[in-house]
């Protein structure tokens, strides 16, 4: 019986030359989402972004973004807007995409940024405590995801997500009182894996980045509980 044919695979050996390296970086014309994109770390990738040419769409529950935001467009050259969302609201995500597509034309990249923490022993961490933890951090990462990646399957143009996970997803943090976070870090990272993987048919890449402590607002939050144990 003969066996089937083996799919043919064409390598082009100059491949490496015909694309600069500075095209595979460029985020022209791109618009990415950013969860939690009004300060710290995801304005910070937002302005990464802006700088490669991307367009940026925060969205944050806080009102007022940090004054650095407005440097996405005056330095950057970014069109940059700022949506009032709650990542746990299903309805209000779906909206806010939807007016996404009609501002900047497309979802290309998604950042879920937005993300809270909690530092109390484990042993007096409340199921309400735990509960609104899960539901910002796991909850709205997932559904954040769902959506960008339903817009990028029906776009037929792939996209690029990112999750944000931490250092407390892979290993205990001696000395934080951090367990509830770490069980939610640790649902971030599981879902991304299963996420890059479903996504795979529709061109869609899903990874995660697992920052250690980097000093911005919600890290001060930790830092403040810190200093005040010793008074
Ligand atoms: N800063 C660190 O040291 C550190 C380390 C590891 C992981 N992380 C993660 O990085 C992400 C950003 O952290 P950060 O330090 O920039 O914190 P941050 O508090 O400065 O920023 C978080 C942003 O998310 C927004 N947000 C929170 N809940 C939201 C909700 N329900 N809907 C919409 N927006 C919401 C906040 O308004 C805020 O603008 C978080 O997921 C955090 O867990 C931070």
């Amino acid at each position: 019986m003969p066996s089937p044919a083996s799919p043919k695979v064409v390598v082009d050996m100059d491949a490496y030359r015909k694309t600069h390296v500075s095209q595979l970086l460029s985020l022209a014309s791109k618009t990415v989402v950013i969860t939690g994109g009004a300060r710290g770390l995801g304005l910070s990738f937002a302005r990464a972004c802006a700088e490669v040419g991307a367009n940026i769409a925060a969205f944050d529950r806080l009102d007022t973004p940090h004054s650095d935001f407005a440097l996405l467009e005056s330095e950057c050259g970014a069109k940059a807007k700022l949506y009032n969302v709650d990542v746990t609201d299903a309805a209000g995500l779906e909206a806010a995409f939807e007016n996404v597509k009609r501002d900047f034309g497309s979802v290309d990249c998604c950042i879920t940024a937005a993300g809270i923490g909690m530092e109390k022993p484990f042993l007096e961490t409340t199921t309400e405590e735990l509960k609104s933890l899960l539901m910002v951090n796991v909850l709205g990462t997932f559904l954040t995801v769902q959506i960008a990646a339903k817009h990028m399957k029906a776009q037929g143009t792939g996209g690029s997500i990112l999750t944000v996970a931490s250092v407390g997803a892979h290993c205990a943090v001696p000395g934080k009182l951090i367990a509830g976070y770490c069980a939610t870090k640790g649902g971030v990272l599981a879902m991304t894996r299963a996420m890059a993987d479903e996504l795979i048919p529709w061109n869609i890449r899903v990874n995660s980045i697992s920052p250690g402590f980097v000093c911005l607002f919600l890290f001060s939050f930790f830092l403040l509980h810190f200093l005040h144990s010793f008074w």
